[in-house]
C-alpha cells in the first residue's frame, strides 16, 4: 500500500449548493485510499489563520443534503499577494499537508494557480459557483439548484402578477454572468432577460408590455441579472415610471438563490467531481480541475479555468423573445 498522506480541502468565494457533496466525496475517497483529509475553514483566510479541522468519515456524514458549506467560506483579498501565498505555503508544510483541493470560482482558481506556480504545491480545483461562469467547464456546482430556486420563485410571482394584471421585474443573481437569468427566463416564459453588462433596453421592455396588452395579456415578467450593483432593478423601475408611465413591481431574489438543498444534478456532479479530484491529488502531476466537458466529468489543466465567462447566449435570448409573442 502507498504511503499514507494528508490532503486538505477548502471552499472559497460565494458558497453554492452541492459543495458539501464534493467535500464528502473528497474525504471519503481519500480515506478509502488509506490517506487522511483535513478541512480548512473559511477558505484562504482560514488557511492563513491555521483554522483546520479533521474530516473523518463521520465528520462528512449527513451533509450530502445540505446547502452551504460545512467548511464555511470567505473572499480573501490577501491571497492575491505573493507574500501571503508564501505564508500559506509555510503553514501547509508545517502541518505536513501534501496537497490541496480548492472548491470555488475563477478568483479562487487564479489564487490557486499562482500558488502552484510559485511553490509547485500539488493543487486541484473543483468549480463551485451558482453563476456557471468559469471557462473550461460546462458546469459549476450549485447552478442547477439556483436555477430551480429561481424558477419556483418566478412561478409564484406569476400567480399574483396574473391575478392583479401587473408587470414584474425580477432580479436574479449574476454579477457578471447572464447564465442564471437566461435559464430562469427560459424556464418561466419571461418576456425578456436583461443581462448584467447590457444597457437597459427600455424600448424593448415598453414594446413587450404593449404587445402583450394588444393581445389581452395584462401581466408581464422580466428577468434582470443583478450585475455590479445588487438592487439595480429599483432604478429600472424608477425610469420606467418617469419616462414611460409604466408601473412595474420589483422582486429581488438575492441570496435566497444561494441556499437550499442541492438538486440531484448538483449532488451527482459534485460527488463525481470530488471523487475525481481526490484520486487525482494522490497521483499529482500538474494542476488540474475536475470539470464537465461534453456532459462528462473529467479533468482539464487548471490554466483552462481561470477566465470568467459571460453566460451571454444570444440564441437563447432570441428564443425567449420569440416565444413571448
Ligand atoms: O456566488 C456568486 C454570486 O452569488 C453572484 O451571483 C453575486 O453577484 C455575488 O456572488 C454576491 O456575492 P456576495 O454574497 O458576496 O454579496
Amino acid at each position: 500500500m502507498a504511503e499514507a498522506k494528508t490532503y486538505a480541502v477548502l471552499t472559497s468565494g460565494g458558497d453554492s449548493p452541492g459543495m458539501n457533496c464534493a467535500i464528502r466525496a473528497i474525504a471519503r475517497t481519500l480515506i478509502s485510499m488509506g490517506h487522511q483529509c483535513v478541512g480548512i475553514r473559511r477558505g484562504y483566510s482560514g488557511l492563513l489563520e491555521e483554522d483546520f479541522m479533521p474530516l473523518t468519515i463521520s465528520a462528512v456524514g449527513n451533509i450530502i443534503q445540505h446547502g452551504g458549506t460545512i467548511l464555511r467560506t470567505s473572499r480573501c483579498p490577501e491571497f492575491t499577494k505573493a507574500i501571503y501565498r508564501k505564508k500559506a505555503h509555510e503553514i501547509l508544510k508545517k502541518f505536513h499537508i501534501d496537497g490541496l483541493i480548492v472548491i470555488g470560482g475563477d478568483g479562487s482558481f487564479k489564487g490557486a494557480f499562482e500558488f502552484f506556480q510559485e511553490h509547485q504545491f500539488p493543487i486541484i480545483g473543483i468549480p463551485g459557483t451558482i453563476d456557471n461562469d468559469i471557462s473550461g467547464t460546462e458546469y459549476t456546482i450549485g447552478y442547477d439548484t439556483a436555477v430551480q430556486t429561481g424558477i419556483e420563485a418566478v412561478d409564484r410571482i406569476r400567480d399574483t402578477a396574473l391575478s392583479h394584471d401587473r408587470v414584474f421585474m425580477i432580479e436574479v443573481m449574476g454579477r457578471n454572468s447572464s447564465a442564471l437569468a437566461l435559464k430562469v427566463g427560459l424556464c418561466t416564459g419571461a418576456e425578456y432577460v436583461i443581462s448584467p453588462s447590457e444597457e437597459v433596453p427600455y424600448d424593448i421592455i415598453k414594446e413587450r408590455i404593449e404587445r402583450g396588452i394588444r393581445r389581452g395579456k395584462n401581466s408581464s415578467i422580466f428577468i434582470v441579472a443583478e450585475g455590479k450593483t445588487a438592487g439595480r432593478t429599483y432604478s429600472i423601475q424608477d425610469n420606467l415610471h418617469k419616462n414611460f408611465n409604466i408601473d412595474a413591481h420589483v422582486c429581488i431574489l438575492g441570496h435566497i438563490q444561494r441556499g437550499g438543498s442541492p438538486t440531484s444534478n448538483d449532488r451527482s456532479i459534485a460527488t463525481l467531481m470530488g471523487h475525481l479530484a481526490a484520486q487525482e491529488i494522490c497521483h499529482f502531476t500538474e494542476p488540474k480541475a475536475a470539470v464537465v466537458i461534453n456532459g462528462k466529468t473529467t479533468l482539464t489543466h487548471l490554466s483552462n479555468c481561470l477566465q470568467k465567462t459571460s453566460g451571454k447566449d444570444h440564441d437563447l435570448l432570441n428564443i425567449i423573445s420569440q416565444l413571448s409573442i
